[in-house]
């Protein structure tokens, strides 16, 4: 499958998440990814459900809802009537993981969990037959913009050897510090989030085609 592009809001210009949306879509986009915030998990703090709801009708694509927040199990169903496709919670925010993957699965929607830098990749092998999409972050997540860090990209590498026997393996999605320059160390990911470098480029379809093609080759 060819590589996905997933761009994140977070660097977009907040005033006109609406036009911003709609202009990834037609820069080629394959997923939105919205990374929510509520400044206790992370000290940063976003946008919720109601910005969700006013910008799903603009896009068809799949909205990637990346949830960086304690209590993630109060934010599913708000998130799901505001029409997300995909919810992904931290595993360091959930003492029931299991139960909040079901969850998520039991209201049609892809179930994902995230693990920040620090956080080793054998912790998620538990999970990984009720899940449909894993996060691996390679920067602290709470801010864009951050440098790339490459000893948890390794991580890829551990999870697509560890899926390889799945029938119906997990999706592997790369987020922060995603360049050009850095997709070398991420071979095996299926989704790449990327923000500053798409939002700072000027450009959407070509950084997105950029990503792809450094990617790729
Ligand atoms: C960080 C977020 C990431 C971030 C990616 O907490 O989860 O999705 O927005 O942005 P860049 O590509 O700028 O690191
Ligand atoms: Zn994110």
């Amino acid at each position: 499958m060819a590589i996905l592009i997933a761009p994140s809001l977070l660097s977009s210009d907040f005033s006109r998440l609406g036009e911003e949306t709609q202009a990834l879509e037609k820069a080629g986009a394959d997923w939105i990814h919205l990374d929510i915030m509520d400044s206790h998990f992370v000290p940063n703090l976003t946008f919720g459900p109601p910005v969700v709801q006013s910008l799903r009708p603009l896009s068809s694509l799949p909205f990637d809802a990346h949830l960086m927040a304690f209590r993630p199990e109060n934010l599913i169903e708000p998130f799901v009537k505001a029409g997300v496709n995909y919810i992904t919670f931290h595993l360091e925010a959930s003492s029931q993981p299991k139960n909040l993957l079901k969850k998520i699965r039991g209201l049609n929607i892809k179930a994902g969990l995230a693990i920040k830098p620090k956080t080793p990749v054998e912790s998620l092998f538990p999970f990984l037959e009720d899940l449909d999409l894993v996060l691996i972050m390679t920067v602290e997540p709470g801010r864009g913009g951050q440098t790339f860090l490459k000893e948890p990209a390794k991580k890829v590498k551990i999870l697509r050897k560890k899926i390889s026997s799945f029938k119906h393996p997990p999706l592997i999605e790369v987020d922060g510090g995603i360049s050009p320059k850095t997709v070398q160390w991420i071979q095996g990911a299926d989704i790449l989030v990327s923000g500053n470098y798409i939002f700072k480029s000027g450009n959407y379809s070509t950084s997105i085609s950029e990503l792809k093609n450094s990617f790729e080759n």
